[in-house]
Formats: structure tokens, C-alpha cells, sequence
């Protein structure tokens, strides 16, 4: 069998191991997204930053490594997680360098997007700027921006004695450094901290803005919420820069209920709000690795804040250049079983449901087997089931990685779905509020079945469905 699982709209290393988005930005006319990268092995080792360019989001061409571990602050574990920014016409990455397990803040610039240069002044924020009570061994993921006239750098923080916080400094030349205090904590992490913070300002008028962060080890306290090892979330609110504050008016927001998301970053372009994240998680068995790589992005999706809380999208613009074929089937009945097939490993289905009992949706490919999505009334609940992977996932502590329920707060007798798959994973949107995400290893082409088992009444409408191609067209460009 030919095991064709490498994804073509979701990142991967052409060889070896990836893990953190870093420095997503826009420069020069194109996208740039980065890569915690170890060249060497499909396991995580010294950490280099492996460079990706696009015009759309959707495909990605490696253009090779940005940073690599060459330097007395970072020649050990290497250049850890950061961001990016454009000052004065040159691209800025700041990226927490390793050395001997002290962690620390540095810059690399560039004018061609292409090679980047470590500053002297590196490391810019050191264990000078860092309070006794934070540990100097776990104080990295630098986010950079720029707000009324100064550059704030946010970082993640651990307290030596217990917890985690969000630390802020302030500077306009990355020489003189203020620190500027914590923004953000949390506790009960089981000697975990907060990794891979970010802020999205919203607009230009006020300091609205998202809060991100990746806890660690993160307690759940619903069955439903927080079921892997670490966590992504994010908090809608504002940041007061006269106290220095971030003040949350929502509550914490799971991003991704899915087996596979951790260390979002985001980018707002064109007052259009992206988010990526890695597409896997620690602490598992990586099954790509056979393949000689390892790790992979979701496709960036858009976010967009209504009623205090985030909803999510697929890139329609993006995705719009890569159609193959759409089919649109008039509004249908599901008695016993309906089915489509895909002719295309890289399909999107979009449509809306409508189930008085319960009812299962079954992503299947060629060989038979079939990613499982249980929408039950009788709790209102989603269970998700990848157990007929091909190859097997597991949780390194012998947990459970491949099933999954969710609580649908609005209640599930009438849901919207998004599902984007792209050979070994799937995205899926629920409501634009539930986002799933999954790595799913089969082969070939992915249909879709609705099963009506227990005399339920189901109704689909506005059922779509998209067949992609690996590159783009001309002649689609109008679709
Ligand atoms: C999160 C993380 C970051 C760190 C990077 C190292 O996945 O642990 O905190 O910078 O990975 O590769």
C-alpha cells in the first residue's frame, strides 16, 4: 500500500521534525511562517528556525533555515519559539536563544526576508531583566509589537515557587529595557508554565485585543474541556497601557477541542486575523516518522470576534485557487445511509445538519476506514473517534489520544459543519465555534457517509463539496 500521508496545505519539514509556529508576519509581499525545527532527526533536538514563504496562505514553499544554534547564547537546545515584525523596511525575529539551560531573549533582522543576522546586542533581555522569583531556565516565546510608540515584548514566565506568568517589557531600541511586570498568571500547572504567548490587537482605534497561551499540563475540570496534555486557550479583553493591565471580558475560550493543536500564533493582515497552530501534540508517538518528517501546521484559519467570544474559518479566499470541483446536491433526507465519494485526498464538506436523535458522519476512505463523528440529542453531545487509524496514536502515559466528546452549548438538532481534509488529518468547524482538529492516518481519497441508525430524522442542507488540486489554477481563480 502506498502510504501517502504527507499533507499538502498543512506544513511539514521536507525532512525532519517541526513543532511551534513562529514569527507568522507579513514582509516584502508575502507571508512568513517559521518552524521550530531539528534538521538532523524526526525527534525534537537543537532547535533551528526553518523558513516557509506564501502568497496565500494555503500552499507553502520551504525556503530553509533562519536560524540555526551558532552563537554562545544559543549553541545548546538553540533558538527557541518567537515572532516576528517588520521596523524600518527590515524583517525582525525575536526568538528565545538556549544555552546551558538558561533561556534569554534575542533579535535576528533581515532585509530580503531570505538571511537573517543576530544582533550584538543579543541577548536584549537577560536574567538582569528578570525578577528573583522567575525561573531563568523556563522564561521564553517572546511575543514582539509595537503600540503607542514603543515595542513590548511578552513573554512567558515560570515562578520558581508555583505557577506561571506572562511577563511584559517595554523598549524603542532594544538596548534600554523596562520591565514592565505580569499580565497574565496561572496557577496549578504541575511545574508547567505558559508557553507560546501572543496578543492580536483587533483594530487601530483601541486596545482591544485576544490573549493567547499554551498552559501546560493544564487541569481540566469537565469531561468535555481540556482533554490533552496541554492546552491552548485564549481570553478576549483590553489592555490598559496607562496601568499596564490586561483586563479579560470573556471567559477563557478552549481554541481547538481536537486531538492535535498547540502554540497558536496569529497575524493580522489587511484587518483580516489568521491563526496557525502545530498540528500535534507532546508526549506522543509521531506515526509520519516513518516518512522522515515529523510535525505539522493547521492551515491558517481566520478568526473573527462576535458576542465575546471567537469564532473561526477556513480560508475561503485561499482556498478558492486550489478547487478541482465543487459539487452542490440539492437539500436531502438521510432513511438509512447516504453517501459521496471524493476524488481528490485533499476535500472539503460543508453543510448543515438537522437531527432530532442521533446520527453518525463518517469520513471513509478507499480501504474502509472511517474517522467517526457521533452527534448525539440525547446529551447534546459530539463524539469524535480516530481508533480505525491506519497507523496508531497513543499518549505516551498510556492515556487515551483517539476519542473525544464535546458539549455543544447550544444543544446539536441543528449544527453547521466545515471539515477540511488533506490526506493524513482533518479540520473540522462546528457552528464556527467548535473547531476539531486531527491527525487521521489513511490512504487515499476521503468520502463522506451520513448513518441514520436509530430511526432519526435527518436532514442535510446546502451540502457542498470541494475537490482540491495541489496547485493552483488560473482558470479558478473566479470560483
Ligand atoms: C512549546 C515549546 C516552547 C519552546 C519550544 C521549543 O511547544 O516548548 O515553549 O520555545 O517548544 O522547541
Amino acid at each position: 500500500m502506498n502510504k501517502d500521508y504527507r499533507p499538502i496545505f498543512h506544513i511539514t519539514a521536507h525532512k525532519g521534525w517541526i513543532n511551534d509556529p513562529n514569527g507568522f508576519s507579513f514582509f516584502d509581499g508575502k507571508y512568513h511562517l517559521f518552524a521550530q525545527h531539528n534538521p538532523f532527526d524526526t525527534k525534537w533536538g537543537p532547535m533551528h528556525w526553518l523558513h516557509f514563504v506564501s502568497e496565500d496562505l494555503i500552499k507553502w514553499d520551504e525556503v530553509g533555515i533562519a536560524l540555526c544554534p551558532d552563537k554562545p547564547y544559543d549553541n545548546g537546545d538553540g533558538c527557541f519559539s518567537g515572532s516576528a515584525t517588520e521596523i524600518d523596511k527590515k524583517h525582525y525575529l525575536v526568538y528565545t536563544g538556549v544555552k546551558d539551560k538558561v533561556q534569554t531573549q534575542c533579535i535576528a533582522s533581515s532585509t530580503d526576508g531570505l538571511n537573517y543576522i543576530k544582533s550584538d546586542l543579543n541577548p536584549f533581555i537577560d536574567r538582569h531583566n528578570l525578577p528573583s522569583i522567575y525561573d531563568i531556565n523556563n522564561f521564553r516565546d517572546p511575543k514582539i509589537f509595537f503600540r503607542h510608540g514603543y515595542f513590548y515584548v511578552l513573554v512567558g514566565a515560570k515562578v520558581k515557587e508555583d505557577g506561571s506568568h506572562l511577563i511584559l517589557f517595554r523598549t524603542k531600541d532594544f538596548k534600554d529595557v523596562t520591565y514592565l511586570g505580569p499580565i497574565f498568571e496561572m496557577n496549578n500547572l504541575s511545574n508547567g508554565m505558559l508557553e507560546c504567548c501572543d496578543i492580536l490587537f483587533l483594530n487601530e482605534q483601541n486596545d482591544e485585543c485576544i490573549l493567547f497561551c499554551s498552559p501546560q499540563y493544564k487541569k481540566s475540570t469537565s469531561k468535555y474541556k481540556y482533554q490533552n496534555i496541554h492546552s491552548t486557550i485564549a481570553l478576549i479583553g483590553k489592555f490598559d497601557f496607562d496601568n499596564i493591565k490586561f483586563v479579560p471580558t470573556s471567559d477563557e475560550i478552549q481554541l481547538d477541542y481536537g486531538f492535535d493543536f498547540y502554540a497558536s500564533q496569529t497575524l493580522r493582515h489587511d484587518n483580516i486575523n489568521y491563526l496557525v497552530a502545530w498540528q500535534a501534540m507532546w508526549d506522543r508517538n509521531f506515526p509520519s516518522e516513518f516518512l522522515g518528517y515529523a510535525g505539522q501546521f493547521i492551515v491558517p484559519r481566520i478568526l473573527k470576534v462576535e458576542n465575546n467570544y471567537i469564532y473561526q474559518y477556513f480560508n475561503d479566499d485561499g482556498l478558492k485557487k486550489y478547487v478541482k470541483n465543487i459539487n452542490q446536491i440539492d437539500d436531502f433526507k438521510v432513511e438509512n445511509q447516504c453517501e459521496f465519494k471524493s476524488n481528490s485526498p485533499i476535500v472539503r464538506y460543508k453543510f448543515n445538519i438537522q437531527i432530532d436523535k442521533n446520527g453518525i458522519i463518517s469520513l471513509y476512505n478507499s480501504n474502509g476506514k472511517g474517522f467517526y463523528i457521533y452527534i448525539d440529542k440525547s446529551d447534546e453531545t459530539i463524539l469524535f473517534s480516530r481508533e480505525d487509524s491506519f497507523e496508531y496514536i497513543f499518549n505516551q502515559d498510556g492515556s487515551d489520544a483517539n476519542v473525544r466528546k464535546i458539549l455543544i452549548d447550544e444543544g446539536v438538532d441543528k449544527l453547521h459543519f466545515d471539515i477540511l481534509i488533506d490526506h493524513s488529518c482533518i479540520e473540522i468547524l462546528i457552528n464556527n465555534k467548535y473547531a476539531f482538529s486531527a491527525l487521521y492516518f489513511a490512504c487515499g481519497e476521503y468520502g463522506v457517509c451520513f448513518d441514520n441508525e436509530n430511526d432519526s430524522n435527518i436532514n442535510i442542507t446546502n451540502f457542498i463539496k470541494y475537490e482540491y488540486k495541489e496547485t493552483k489554477g488560473e482558470e479558478n481563480d473566479e470560483k
